[in-house]
């Protein structure tokens, strides 16, 4: 998997790109590489952004830009690039991402995201430039970084050799394996802290039992969140 990601703030992957799943990522022949559009924009002093045709508060990311900047990483016009790699728009209106999106953006040999910046993207550049838009929550940030890392962070711990145990990956919230659901909840030592006790099941030893009550947890977070709270209560 090789993710390719344009910004106007590279420095903001310096911590995420040292986080250890990455690292692993990336020593098991992954890549993460950052794009700065404004090394490429044709305009002088290194504008990337123009006024809202219409009106209105805030710039706009500019289409001539953010092409310059995927020609010459990909010597490809842009949009012929889309129909053989990936390109997401990082916007609050896509598609919101979830377990599902993940798994399939998990399968690609390689992403490229774009983030916005200010008031967001010249609409051409979704249209024409993007495979798809995807947002990772119905709140407005002010920049694609937080959502790209996001994105990058949820696709790498999916490939393998990125987590020390595969295994935590299999079972966990949203999977397959608990049926979509969200996870059951977890305890370690002490096994009594301020008169609050770990579930006596999970001290029996009881295979069979603790994975039968760690469905049903499972089952009841599910059934939580649909009523629209975080917790069964
Ligand atoms: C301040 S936002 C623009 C918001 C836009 N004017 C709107 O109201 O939808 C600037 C950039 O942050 C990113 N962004 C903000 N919220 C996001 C979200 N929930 N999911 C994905 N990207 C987001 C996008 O790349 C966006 O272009």
């Amino acid at each position: 998997m090789r993710i390719d990601v344009f910004t106007l703030f590279p420095e903001a992957f310096e911590w995420f790109a040292g986080q250890r799943h990455v690292t692993n990522a990336l020593a098991a022949g992954h890549a993460l590489a950052c794009v700065n559009y404004r090394e490429t924009t044709p305009l002088s002093g290194g504008q990337v952004d123009d006024m809202p045709f219409g009106g209105g508060a805030g710039m706009v990311l500019r289409v001539d830009v953010v092409e310059a900047a995927l020609r010459a990483r990909y010597e490809a016009d842009p949009v012929e690039l889309r129909t053989r790699r990936r390109v997401i728009a990082l916007t609050p209106s896509g598609r919101l991402l979830d377990d599902a999106l993940v798994d399939e953006l998990a399968a690609e040999p390689a992403l490229t995201l774009l983030c916005g910046r200010y008031e967001g993207f010249d609409e051409r550049i979704v249209e024409h430039f993007a495979t798809e838009a995807v947002s990772i929550g119905r709140y407005v940030l002010a920049g694609g970084e937080l959502a790209a890392m996001v994105l990058a962070d949820a696709v790498l711990r999916k490939l393998p050799g990125a987590l020390g145990h595969e295994e935590s990956a299999l079972e966990e919230s949203y999977s397959a394996a608990l049926e979509g659901a969200p996870e059951y909840p977890h305890y370690t030592r002490p096994a009594q802290w301020r008169g609050w006790s770990v579930p006596e099941v999970l001290l029996s030893g009881h295979h069979a039992r603790v994975h039968e009550w760690r469905r049903e947890q499972s089952r009841l977070r599910a059934q939580a969140q649909q009523r629209g709270h975080d917790h069964p209560v």
